[in-house]
Formats: structure tokens, C-alpha cells, sequence
């Protein structure tokens, strides 16, 4: 049916009309575009004018801009006494698809449609772009509410791809193809919306996340920066909330959220937000909104350092997003991968809400939705019944292999002394004699030699975690091989320990060490020999050999000094004093401290991000800087160009720069 649409009418030629008028024409579409009266449509047609050219310029369009302009008819809807125009009457007479754009008042809305449904053939199907309206009320003013539908483009629509197609109640699944098919048509990515809820998807997502943010700001927990950074930098958001509500407008945000909450959406409104609305800081258009801006209306990223947000959780922020997409999801008002396609294209993040819940842990999401909950006593925090559901079962995400969605199965083997549990892309290897505090023994040593080299060969993996099971990361080498040892033995079992660490140091792959408390001896040296060290803030670090009679035999004496400052490694090693984990941080031994809860959550996403870059990238910078740090600079710099040089062969190259230039995400294979 889609075929037989020729002539769309765009009503309204405002911000949000303008851009669809000139998506439909380019699309090759006989377009009329209406509005009140010639000046509103001369600046319409200057200013489609002006976005095609620079489309044109950028090289996407396959006309020139002036073959897509004659396509669009410009037509005055109203007459001198106000009332509709005969010239309006007579293009709807001659619409097969009508996409109104008009102010968002009902009533409004309602005559337009009523004039339309009176002049429009019977075949037309009539639009409404709304954003915070009810299809099915706009649908009542009409003879033809099957045919009235809900196509909520994203600003500016020739750039935003995602289009909302909402059914309202009485709305037919033909109309819904039609529509579906129209806007991919026009070249649009089009989701559904099966239900006519107030904010559909996008917009219900946002406002939970926004109203989070705010009042995260609200409670004092978190400063606006911490907030934005920790979404931005955690996330990988292209922009942190309040950053994006000052680039969109704080007015718009706090109408469509009062229009949403009138309509029965639960929420308890920020202060912050209306206390900027009423302001009139509205963000970049005023030059004042949750950032500063020294000249309104013209757009400068604020300064979001990344460290800012270090200490501030993510997960409670997003939460209610994911307990709102999981409310989405159980009503059937849209499916999860149109859910997710949702968030991914109109707020451009860089994975479905539901995918980031399924790599959070569901378990974890909940958690989080019952403090807010303890916290405020508000219901709309009360976990949805998918999520409590999908806790009973055991469907957690990415860690069970099941999740919103499936995952490679968790394939986990028992050895004696570790638990190696391959979740792709990353394995975890878990030092597991809890009961001596995973004192590392001769034979853990075995096992755990042996591992790296399996997992070496699996080329599902592309990122290693260390860590332990229970109380310690590790309380260090087994004390109890050391009874009666001959100083030869002695000195075989620490090249064979270090042997086991260069291993690790050396590993072709990035290794994280997940330091879950005690990290002591052999297993502060066994951490050290990874990339990277996350710790929870219950860990101890210290080298406690000096109290034993001897001295750290596993690299200790080596790597210590080459993290921390000179006499800091020597204070370590002579006092054999335990150190928590925030002063590791701040003498540089570990990474980042996180609360134990989250340990696990943190160096998941950590390794994540890992490993969606180009494995042979990363294999040939940890070489670089891990050989050129031991060697003369010149022996380095020679390393870093022949390494350089090398990377030229992998198809990995071929592909970065190929998704650059199409604007796309990579995905690198590691050949
Ligand atoms: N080697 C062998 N066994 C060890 C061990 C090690 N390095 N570290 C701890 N264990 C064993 C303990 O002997 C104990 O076993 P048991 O229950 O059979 O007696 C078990 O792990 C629990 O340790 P425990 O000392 O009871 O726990 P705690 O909470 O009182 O103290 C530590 C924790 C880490 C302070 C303490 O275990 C300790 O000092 N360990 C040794 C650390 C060390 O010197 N490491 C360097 C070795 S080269």
C-alpha cells in the first residue's frame, strides 16, 4: 500500500514540520507544506533550503537541491476570517498521506483533524507528529480513526534517522505497515509503538534518566558534572544528561514531562528543572541553562572533565530507565529490539538499554531500584515484574549467558584450586581456595599457567579478569610449601612464580585484576603483573614477606617500584605494612576503588570496552610500552614504528578506517 502513497502534506512548518517536509521531498515526494500564513512557510522553504545545501555539500543527496525545493508547494491553511483556506481544502483533497506538525494543543490538533478527515480522500492515512498527545484523542475528531496514527520524527529530522509509528487504540495495523513502510521510505529507521502511552518510548527513558539525574543533584549526592561525566565517560553516552537537556531546551524537556505526568505518568518532577524553566535558563538557546553559554543560541560543549564523575555510580542514575524499558517491554507497548533500537537512535547511545541492563547484572538493577525506593519511599522506583521475574529465574544478563537477551553460554570449568569462567569476549579466572584465602600453592600455579595458555588459543576472548573467590583476591604464595625447603628449591619455585607473571605481563591479550579484598604477598605481585587493577574498597595491599624472614620472590622487588614512587615500594617492602585500597589509589598501585557490590559490574564494563577495540591493536601498544619501558627509548621508539608498520597489515585497519568514514561503529576481528 506504501506504494500507492505519491502526495504527502505536511502541516505545520515550524521547527519539527520544515524538516519532515524536506525528508519527504527528498525522498522524492510530491510535498505541500502548510502553515498559517506566507512569512512562517517563505522561512520554511529558506530554511529546507539551507539544510539541503549543506546535505548536498557533504555529498548526501542524490539531487541537487533545487530538483528536491520544486517538489515542495507551499500552501497558506488559513483565510482572512481565520477559518481554513479553500486552497488547503483542496490540497488535502488530493493527500494520500498527511503528517501534522502544529503546536501541541488537543484542540487544535482535533479541528485540524476533523477539517482533514472532512476533505481528505477516503485512502488518506492522517499523521500526527506529536510528542505528548494521545493518537487516540486526536483519532476521536475523526470519521477514520484507523486511519490515524502517531509518527513522532526526532529534531532535526534530516539528520535524526529514528522515527516513533504509534498506534492509537483504534488505530489498524495496515495503517501501522503503511506507516512503517513510509518512513523507511524517506529513509527513516522506524520502531513501533503499540500501545499510545504518554512519551512512548524515547522520550518515557529520557525522563526517567533525567528526572534521576536532577535529582541525584537534588540530594546532594552528585554535582551536575559528576553526573553528566560519570554518564558520559561510565556510559559512553555522547552526552550527559544535563548537558543534553541545555542542548535541547530545559522548556522542552519540562513540557513534555508535564504533559507525560498530566497523563498519568508516575513521577515525582525534579525541583531543579522547573526551577530552571521558570528562570527562563532554558540551556544554549538562552545562554543559561544547567551550563553556561556566552553567546544564547550558539552551541559550545561545556567542560565535562572525565575524573569528575569517578566516584559517582552510573547504575542507580540509569536504573530507572531500564525499570521503564522493562515496563515497555512486559505491556507489549514495544518489542526489545525496538526498544533498544529506540534508545540507540534517538538518544544515540551506544548500546539498547536493555543490553546495558543485561551487562549491569538484573540482579544488580534491582538492587539498585530497591534502595531508591527504601530511599524516597516513591512507588514509581518499585522494580518491574519483568526484572523481579527474570531475577527468580536466573536470567541475570551477560553473567548467566541469558539476560533481554541470550549469550554465548557461560561455560564454566572447576580446576582444583581455580574456576575459569568464559563469559565472550571476556574470561574470568577465579583463584578459588577460599578457605586459605586463595593462598596460591605450586599447584594453582600449575593450573593457572596452563589456563593462560588455553585462553590464549580462544579467539572468543579478548579480555582477561583475575580475581578471587571470597574474602581475599589472595593472602599470597602458600606458606606451607615453604616448610623444610632447600634454598635451591626455593629459588626454582620463585623463577617458576615469576615465569607464571611474565606470562601474564606479557599476555597477548588486556588482563584485569579484580582485587576483591585481601591482596597480599604472591597475590599483590600476581596483580601487578596486569594491566590494570580494579579494587573494592574492602582490599588490603602489602607485601608482608619481611615478617616472614624473606623478601617477595615473584616480582615484587621489580614491578612494585615501577607503579609507585621509589620509597613508597621500599616502605611497602621493608615494614610489610597492609595498606587499603584508597591509599593503593593514591600511591598509583591500583586503579580505581569501587564499593564491593559493584567490583564486578565495573570491570565488566571495563573490559567491555575492551574488547570491542581491535585485538591486535592492543596487543602491539601493550608490547610497545611494556618491552620499550625495559629498553634504551631509542630500542623502543625502533619497537613502536615496527609495530606501527605491522598494523598496516590487519584487516582490522581496513575496517577502522572504513567505519570512520561511513560514520558507523567498527567491528574488528583481530585478522
Ligand atoms: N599461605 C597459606 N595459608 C594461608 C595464607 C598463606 N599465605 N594466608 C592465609 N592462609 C590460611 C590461614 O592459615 C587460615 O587457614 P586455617 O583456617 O587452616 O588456619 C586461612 O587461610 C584463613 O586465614 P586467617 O589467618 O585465619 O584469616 P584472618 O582473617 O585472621 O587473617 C590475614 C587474614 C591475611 C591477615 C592472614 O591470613 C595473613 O597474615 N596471611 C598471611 C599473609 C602473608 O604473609 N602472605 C605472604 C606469604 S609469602
Amino acid at each position: 500500500m506504501a506504494e500507492r502513497i505519491k502526495t504527502i502534506t505536511v502541516v505545520g512548518a515550524g521547527t519539527m514540520g520544515h524538516g519532515i517536509a524536506e525528508v519527504a521531498a527528498a525522498a522524492g515526494y510530491k510535498v505541500y507544506l502548510a502553515d498559517i500564513n506566507r512569512e512562517i512557510l517563505e522561512k520554511a522553504l529558506e530554511r529546507i533550503r539551507w539544510s539541503l545545501g549543506k546535505l548536498y555539500e557533504k555529498g548526501q543527496l542524490r539531487e541537487h537541491p533545487d530538483t528536491i525545493i520544486e517538489r515542495i508547494t507551499p500552501v497558506v491553511s488559513l483565510d482572512e476570517k481565520g477559518g481554513y483556506s479553500r486552497e488547503f481544502a483542496e490540497v488535502l483533497a488530493k493527500t494520500d498521506f498527511m503528517i501534522e506538525a502544529i503546536p501541541e494543543r488537543l484542540e487544535l490538533k482535533q479541528q485540524l483533524f476533523a477539517f482533514a478527515d472532512e476533505h481528505a480522500p477516503p485512502h488518506a492515512i492522517l499523521a500526527t507528529n506529536t510528542s505528548s498527545l494521545p493518537i487516540t484523542e486526536i483519532a476521536a475528531a475523526t470519521k477514520r480513526p484507523e486511519k490515524v496514527v502517531g509518527m513522532h520524527f526526532f529534531n532535526p529530522p534530516p539528520l535524526m534517522p529514528l522515527v516513533e509509528v504509534i498506534k492509537g487504540e483504534k488505530t489498524s495495523d495496515e495503517t501501522v505497515a503503511v506507516t512503517v513502510e513510509l518512513a523507511k521510505r524517506m529513509g527513516k529507521q522506524p520502531v513501533v509503538v503499540r500501545k499510545d502511552v504518554p512519551g512512548f518510548i524515547v522520550n518515557r527513558i529520557l525522563a526517567r534518566i533525567m528526572n534521576e539525574a536532577c535529582w541525584t543533584v537534588a540530594r546532594g549526592e552528585a554535582s551536575i558534572v559528576e553526573v553528566d561525566s560519570a554518564l558520559k565517560y561510565k556510559l559512553g553516552l555522547p552526552m550527559g544528561p544535563f548537558e543534553l537537556a541545555d542542548y535541547s531546551g530545559i522548556d522542552v524537556f519540562y513540557y513534555v514531562f508535564e504533559a507525560m505526568t498530566q497523563r498519568g505518568f508516575k513521577a515525582h518532577p525534579c525541583p531543579l528543572i522547573k526551577e530552571k524553566f521558570e528562570r527562563k535558563e532554558w540551556g544554549v538557546k538562552t545562554g543559561k541553562g544547567f551550563y553556561e553559554y556566552p553567546e544564547p543560541g550558539k552551541y559550545v560543549r561545556p567542560s565535562i572533565p572525565r575524573e569528575a564523575g569517578e566516584k559517582v555510580d552510573p547504575l542507580p542514575i540509569i536504573a530507572p530507565g531500564i525499570n521503564e524499558a522493562a515496563y515497555l517491554l512486559r505491556e507489549e507497548v514495544a518489542t526489545r529490539d525496538d526498544i533498544d533500537k529506540a534508545v540507540k537512535l534517538g538518544l544515540g547511545f551506544p548500546k539498547g538499554i536493555l543490553q546495558m541492563a543485561d551487562e549491569f547484572g538484573i540482579d544488580k538493577v534491582v538492587e539498585a531500584l530497591e534502595k531508591l525506593r527504601e530511599k524516597t519511599g516513591w512507588e514509581e522506583y518499585e522494580p518491574d515484574p519483568l526484572l523481579r521475574r527474570m531475577v527468580e529465574e536466573g536470567r541475570l544478563g551477560v553473567k548467566t549467558g541469558k539476560g533481554f537477551y541470550e549469550y554465548g553460554k557461560v561455560e564454566e570449568r572447576r580446576l582444583k584450586t581455580l574456576l575459569v569462567r568464559l563469559e565472550p569476549p571476556i574470561a574470568w579466572i577465579v583463584l578459588n581456595r577460599p578457605d586459605k584465602l586463595n593462598a596460591i600453592s605450586p599447584e594453582m600455579l600449575s593450573e593457572l599457567s596452563r589456563v593462560l595458555d588455553e585462553l590464549e588459543e580462544d579467539e572468543r576472548i579478548r579480555v582477561l579478569v583475575v580475581t578471587g573467590e571470597g574474602r581475599a583476591f589472595s593472602a599470597g604464595a602458600d606458606v606451607t610449601a615453604f616448610m623444610g625447603i632447600t634454598p635451591v628449591k626455593a629459588m626454582v619455585y620463585s623463577r617458576k612464580f615469576q615465569e607464571v607473571l611474565f606470562k601474564l605481563e606479557y599476555y597477548t591479550k588486556p588482563v584485569i585484576a579484580a582485587l576483591n579484598g585481601y591482596t597480599l604477598g604472591g597475590g599483590l605481585e600476581l596483580a601487578m603483573a596486569a594491566d590494570f587493577r580494579f579494587a573494592s574498597e574492602t582490599a588490603v595491599l602489602g607485601q608482608p614477606e619481611i615478617n616472614l624472614g624473606f623478601i617477595p620472590g615473584a616480582g615484587g622487588t621489580q614491578r612494585l617500584p615501577r607503579l609507585v614512587p621509589l620509597s613508597k615500594a621500599k616502605e611497602l617492602i621493608y615494614t610489610g605494612d597492609m595498606i587499603p585500597a584508597q591509599e593503593a589509589a593514591r600511591i598509583g598501585l591500583v586503579d580505581r576503588v569501587v564499593p564491593p557490590e559493584r567490583l564486578e559490574q565495573e570491570v565488566r564494563q571495563f573490559a567491555l570496552k575492551l574488547a570491542e577495540k581491535p585485538p591486535l591493536a592492543l596487543m602491539a601498544a601493550k608490547y610497545a610500552i611494556q618491552l620499550g619501558r625495559e629498553a634504551p627509548i631509542w630500542a623502543g621508539m625502533a619497537l613502536e614504528s615496527s609495530l606501527f608498520g605491522l598494523l598496516f597489515s590487519t584487516e582490522d585497519v581496513i575496517e577502522g578506517v572504513t567505519a570512520f568514514l561511513e560514520k558507523r561503529r567498527p567491528k574488528f576481528k583481530g585478522r
